[in-house]
């Protein structure tokens, strides 16, 4: 596997990440532990280090399970990506966003004692918190850094100028944000601002939640706790739409001899070095499609047909339902 560092002074980690929520809840339909664990055994061995996950992915149920999976692991083989700060209520009612410093201390002492482990790799905000400076909560994450508890400091789903104002408190590893073929927002603004910066780019959503895979087509959504189910990508008028890219990237891939999510990887992996994909397979078999994906080469004129195939802008809804879409920090 190879290894792509995070920014300037974050760490280096496999070229391609393993993104662990869907392994919880219900988010992508129903789960199974033992084939969860299973998957990050199969992703450790085949050289995967970064494993991708937030305290409140089926709240706490993640953490838990990542503890299991990691058990007896030598610590420093693998890194730990935590997102904190998105608050919930009974019946997973959304509660907006607590990124203030006693909170982060109290989110960092649970998570901690979940995943069984005195210490994180890189640790996140999931969200901008509207009340809080960015200035405050990168500071309360660096006296966590000093104290040893955390390693490095990301970012998650924020714009430009809220990257710049944290990169000047303390060295950013790397922003989480979206970026798949469908959703391309952060060229604009974001993945210069990161390249000026040296800040890293963990790149989640590559697979488009499952709709760029190859593997969907409408129906397949499991239920009213599958995300898919409020998303505007996936909504009935659309998903017809972008599933018609997906056939256009179908032919690309077939010329190439791989597969479509092998191209939808590999075309995110390509738009920068300092880029890591986040892939969310949740099963040793689509773990095993998505691997081969990092060893991809692209060539201009691969990258010219897949341009084609799904134009910048071409993918239809919002990649988010309209009552999130504000607490991102940049669009589709
Ligand atoms: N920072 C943030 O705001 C944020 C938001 C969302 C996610 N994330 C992180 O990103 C990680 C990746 O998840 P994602 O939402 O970005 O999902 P994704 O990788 O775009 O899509 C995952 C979905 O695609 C399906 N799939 C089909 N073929 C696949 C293949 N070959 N490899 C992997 N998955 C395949 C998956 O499995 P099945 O077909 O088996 O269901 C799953 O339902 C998450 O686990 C989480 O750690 C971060």
């Amino acid at each position: 596997m190879q290894t792509r560092t995070l920014g300037r002074t974050g760490p280096a980690v496999s070229a391609l990440g393993l993104g662990a929520m869907g392994m919880s809840g219900e988010a992508y339909g129903a789960t199974d532990r033992a084939e969860s664990i299973a998957t990050v055994h199969a992703a450790l061995e085949a050289g995967v280090t970064l494993i991708d996950t937030g305290d409140f992915y089926a709240m706490g149920h993640n953490e838990l399970l990542l503890a299991e999976a990691l058990r007896g692991r030598d610590r420093d083989s693998y890194q730990l990506s935590v997102k904190f700060g998105q608050l919930r209520g009974p019946g997973m009612v959304l509660g907006g966003q607590d990124n203030r410093p006693a909170a982060i201390k109290n989110f960092l002492a649970y998570s901690l004692t979940r995943l069984g482990t005195d210490h994180i790799d890189v640790y996140r905000p999931a969200r901008l918190d509207p009340a809080v400076p960015i200035e405050e909560t990168v500071g309360a994450i660096k006296e966590m850094i000093d104290a040893g508890y955390v390693r490095h400091i990301g970012l998650s789903e924020v714009d430009a100028a809220t990257i710049r104002r944290a990169h000047a408190v303390h060295p950013i590893a790397d922003l989480q944000i979206e970026y798949s073929l469908l959703s391309r927002a952060v060229e604009a603004d974001v993945l210069p601002t990161l390249q000026e910066l040296g800040i890293g780019m963990t790149a989640y959503g590559v697979l488009g939640r499952g709709l760029i895979s190859g593997h969907w087509s409408p129906g397949l959504v499991s239920g009213p706790g599958d995300m898919r189910a409020h998303s505007p990508r996936f909504s009935s008028g659309n998903v017809e739409h972008n599933l018609a890219l997906v056939e256009a990237l179908r032919r690309v891939a077939a010329a190439k001899g791989c597969t479509v999510a092998q191209l939808a990887i590999a075309w995110v992996a390509a738009q920068g070095t300092g880029i890591v994909p986040l892939v969310g397979a949740r099963t040793r078999g689509r773990l095993a499609e998505a691997l081969p994906a990092i060893e991809l080469d692209l060539t201009a004129d691969d990258l010219a047909q897949i341009e084609e195939a799904v134009p910048a802008g071409s993918a239809r809804g919002d990649r988010y339902p309209a009552a999130h879409m504000s607490s991102l920090g940049v669009g589709n």
